[in-house]
């Protein structure tokens, strides 16, 4: 196990929406609100790790507020906890005002990651240093995120 305790790592992704990227109804694909949680939540993982990573699993995500064509989409992603060789990151979407402040919280989706070396082993990150309230209570969420997918894997492990 790495002893190195590193601070959490943001990173923050924006985007404008365009027709190739939303259905019929004027609305973003919600694949592409994956892909790009996915791509925002791997650069703060792989910043946080200082090597590549691969996508382990996506938990749960809701969406709760449409997004449309024209509207521009800000990501917040955080590293919230580790463990040996993974990385539970946090993904917030927003609609942010194109010609004002204002900010609408539209999904948020939680992401494991796991750092490899080069031939696609998994290899040790550092320790996440938690400080505040907030961290404890994000480390905790992680916690329960990493027990579902270990019980995801015995479960798939008995189905096949
Ligand atoms: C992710 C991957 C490297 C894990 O390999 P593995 O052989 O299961 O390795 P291990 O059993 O040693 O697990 C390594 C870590 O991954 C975690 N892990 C493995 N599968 C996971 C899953 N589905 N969800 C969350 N964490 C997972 C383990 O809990 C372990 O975490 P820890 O070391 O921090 O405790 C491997 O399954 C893989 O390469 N998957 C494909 C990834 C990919 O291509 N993603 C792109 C989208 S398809």
């Amino acid at each position: 196990m790495q002893d190195l305790l590193k601070e959490a790592v943001e990173v923050t992704n924006s985007e404008l929406v365009i027709p190739t990227h939303a259905n019929h109804y004027g609305t973003i694909f919600g694949g592409r609100v994956l892909e790009l949680m996915d791509l925002t939540g791997a650069m703060a993982a792989m910043r946080f790790a200082n090597e590549d990573v691969v996508t382990a699993s996506i938990d749960a995500v809701d969406f709760k507020k449409p997004i449309k064509v024209g509207d521009i989409i800000e990501l917040k992603a955080k590293v919230i906890h580790t463990a040996r060789t993974s990385m539970v990151v946090k993904v917030d979407l927003y609609r942010v005002g194109k010609f004002n402040t204002q900010k609408d919280f539209s999904c948020r989706g939680y992401l494991v990651f796991v750092s490899i070396t080069s031939d696609g082993e998994p290899r040790e990150v550092p320790t996440l240093k938690v400080t505040t309230e907030e961290d404890k209570k994000n480390w905790a969420i992680g916690e329960k995120i990493k027990q579902r997918a270990k019980e995801r894997k015995v479960r798939d492990a008995e189905e096949s």
